[in-house]
């Protein structure tokens, strides 16, 4: 008998629970009515007089250790939160399912890229800017009707400073502190003060290049439009330049490539043309030479600018602007297989 109480004895001083349903399981197994304590307590009457003292006493330790370790285990899930004890830290994580690339951010990549390779680099600029460097500096005079075609957010107590219409304040930027020879991208966020549709938002991305040496002549524009045009959308992709304004730029030109959803034979996206625009550029005025501190008489240079989001619909031919901001995964997620 004494060795089964030792036997108990060292069961008890192991005994774990993880939750307190365990914990009552072996209070009933040892304290109930018909626990192992108790039918102990009934076999110790069968126990031999000259034994009696010794083993009662190790049952009376048996039971208290027993009734003490209940105790402090009990105590331990009073003191924690019961759920810590049902956490299973050998389950497998649920999976986390990896997001994609933005298609703005795609398509941005694909033209740093391409300009990349005709040694470009990249340059930024805040989109905060101040009316300078955003207009006046492009030549933009305070009364020019050009100012309006570019409406965009002011600050009440001081109208100096805009949200830029344009990445080309970032053409002046550079320009200020960099002497030629200049060969840029810069990509960016844009903001306009328009009317939120399916093809119109308060901001969009455009992608500007400013190429500034000796000698730079239209011919190495239109050479450059045309490597961009076959490597963005294709090979067989055509080109045609149309005369326009920018005060910027003189000559300016805006840039038309053939559809390339309909091959040029005409679709509602080209509006049946067989051509959609999707530039503005042309050799930078000497007065924005001038007012960044280039030599006009020595230096010229191209210019030109792209939105990126009308890059875009002409590759994946998104509908609504509008999907580009929602952050919907549903519509990101489409983009997976082009990352
Ligand atoms: N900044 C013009 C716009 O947002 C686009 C543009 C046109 C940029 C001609 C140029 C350029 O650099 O030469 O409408």
């Amino acid at each position: 008998m004494i060795d089964k109480i030792e036997a108990l004895l060292s069961e008890v001083e192991q005994m774990s629970a993880t939750n307190t349903e365990e914990l009552e399981a072996l209070r009933i197994k040892f304290l109930s009515k018909k626990g192992v304590i108790p039918s102990l307590m009934d076999d110790f009457r069968n126990v031999p007089s000259e034994q009696k003292r010794e083993i009662g006493v190790k049952i009376n330790e048996l039971k208290q250790k027993t009734t003490e370790k209940i105790n402090l285990l009990k105590d331990q899930f009073e003191n924690k939160d019961s759920g810590f004890m049902d956490i299973d830290l050998t389950r497998t994580a649920y999976p986390i399912s990896l997001g994609s690339r933005h298609p703005i951010s795609i398509v941005k990549e694909e033209i740093n890229d391409i300009f990349k390779r005709l040694g470009f680099s990249i340059s930024e600029g805040p989109e905060v800017e101040d009316d300078w460097h955003v207009f006046s500096s492009l030549n933009f005079a305070d009364d020019h009707p050009a100012r309006d075609m570019q409406d965009t957010f002011f600050i009440q107590n001081d109208p100096q400073i805009v949200l830029r219409t344009h990445t080309s304040s970032v053409q002046t930027r550079v320009m200020e502190h960099t002497q030629p020879p200049i060969r840029i991208i810069c990509p960016g966020r844009v903001y306009r003060n328009e009317a939120i549709s399916y093809r119109a938002h308060c901001f969009f991305h455009q992608v500007e290049a400013l190429y500034i040496d000796k000698d730079v002549s239209f011919a190495d524009l239109k050479q450059a439009l045309l490597f961009f045009a076959k490597e963005m959308f294709g090979e067989d992709t055509k080109i045609r330049l149309r005369p326009s304004y920018f005060p910027f730029t003189e000559p300016s030109a805006e840039m038309d490539i053939s559809c390339n959803i309909c091959g040029g034979k005409g679709c509602p996206f080209c509006k049946h043309t067989g051509w959609v625009e999707i530039l503005g550029c042309g050799m930078v005025d000497p007065n924005v030479l001038e007012n960044c501190g280039i030599n006009s008489k020595v230096y010229s240079g191209y210019a030109l600018g792209m939105g990126i989001e009308r890059i875009t619909n002409l590759k994946y031919q998104v509908k609504d602007l509008r999907m580009f901001s929602e952050n919907d995964v549903r519509f990101i997620e489409q983009f997976k297989s082009a990352n």
